[in-house]
């Protein structure tokens, strides 16, 4: 389903890869040589700055030139109608959260194609979200699934395949090929995080994926940058690290979901990255990359609320959900 398919089918299918930039001669070399700095796709060339392509080693002015023109050929750069737009979101895949009134209020689930922020306290539920999507995802598409593999960064240390299994069971899926369909990667810190989406790339142009999850996309920043003389290079920083996501998210059509821990403040002066307790870490940053941003607090016995923010297409709105041995499923009263 990822893979490039010749002729009339190329609009529906997923990324288109770049070795098929030979067909408008580009060299083979020269193909090597974007796929080492990271573009594996033709839409990752079409979208790129000119100065990105100049950077790499032995891609000139002339050939940048080439690259991007052909490149515009072969991905829409251009206008459309609004007409062709509803049609494309409409078709829009999105991923069961396991909670039918959580679907319910995110108009279907986690939507493909967009970086979904979960934000909340300890023990909100943010992780064990993120557990219950990487095996979700993999359903097929009418059982409101992604119908493909998961990519998961911990920066945490808080992966357990346990709760897959028990996600897997609940679905009737077969544990084995359920982890099996589960990239793990434990990130250490802020430029290991980054790195490690060059490697997604390179994955995602092999086989098909439906979700990345970072989880936590904030907490190594925490630590690798400290006091307000870093908050500058902090910032850069994750914005790449954040645009980086959104590349991804629109170049493979992914779901792309991250966490971010809200501290409640309990001495009231200010903090100091986040003077609002109820606005995530990271800032406005963080806010302007994620499309849909969940604040999960925390309700009665196992349960828990959500309420939906800054959605382009959903109204702010709260629903219960509940965390329980098999996942994430309806409020229990
Ligand atoms: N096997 C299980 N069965 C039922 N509930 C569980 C199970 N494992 C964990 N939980 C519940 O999940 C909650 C923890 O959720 P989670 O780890 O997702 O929090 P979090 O929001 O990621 O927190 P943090 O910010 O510390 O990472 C706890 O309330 C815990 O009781
Ligand atoms: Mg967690």
């Amino acid at each position: 389903m990822s893979q490039y398919n010749d002729g009339q089918e190329f609009e529906e299918s997923g990324p288109l890869l770049i070795a098929h930039m030979e067909k408008s001669g580009i060299s083979s070399m020269d193909i090597k040589k974007l796929k080492e700095a990271g573009f594996y796709t033709i839409e990752s060339i079409a979208y790129a700055p000119k100065k990105h392509l100049l950077a790499i080693k032995g891609i000139s002015e002339t050939k940048a030139d080439k690259l991007l023109a052909e490149a515009a050929k072969l991905v829409n750069l251009g206008f459309t109608t609004a007409m062709e737009v509803h049609t494309r979101r409409q078709d829009i895949v999105t991923i069961t959260t396991g909670s039918k009134d959580l679907d319910k209020a995110l108009g279907g689930g986690i939507e493909t194609g967009s970086i979904t922020e979960i934000f909340g306290e300890f023990r909100t539920g943010k992780s064990q979200l993120c557990h219950m999507l990487s095996v979700t995802c993999q359903l097929p598409i009418d059982a409101g699934g992604g119908q493909g593999k998961c990519m998961y960064i911990d920066t945490e240390g808080t992966f357990r395949p346990t709760r897959i299994l028990a996600v897997s069971q609940r679905y009737g899926m077969d544990n084995e090929s359920t982890l099996d369909n589960i990239a793990y990667a434990r990130a250490y810190n802020t430029d290991h995080q980054s790195s490690l989406l060059l490697q997604a790339a390179a994955m995602m142009s092999e086989s098909r994926f439906a979700i990345l999850i970072v989880d936590s996309a904030m907490a190594l920043y925490r630590t690798d940058y400290s006091g307000r003389g870093e908050l500058a290079a902090r910032q850069t920083h994750l914005a790449q690290f954040l645009r980086q996501l959104q590349r991804l998210a629109d170049e493979f059509g992914i779901a792309v979901v991250i966490t971010n821990q809200v501290v409640a403040q309990v001495d009231g002066g200010a903090s100091m990255f986040n003077p609002d307790p109820k606005k995530p870490a990271g800032g406005n940053i963080i806010a302007h990359a994620s499309c849909t941003r969940l604040y999960l607090r925390k309700g009665r016995g196992e349960n828990r609320i959500c309420k939906i923010y800054d959605s382009p297409s959903l109204p702010e709105n709260e629903c219960t959900f509940s965390i329980t041995e098999d996942g994430i499923s309806d409020a229990v009263e």
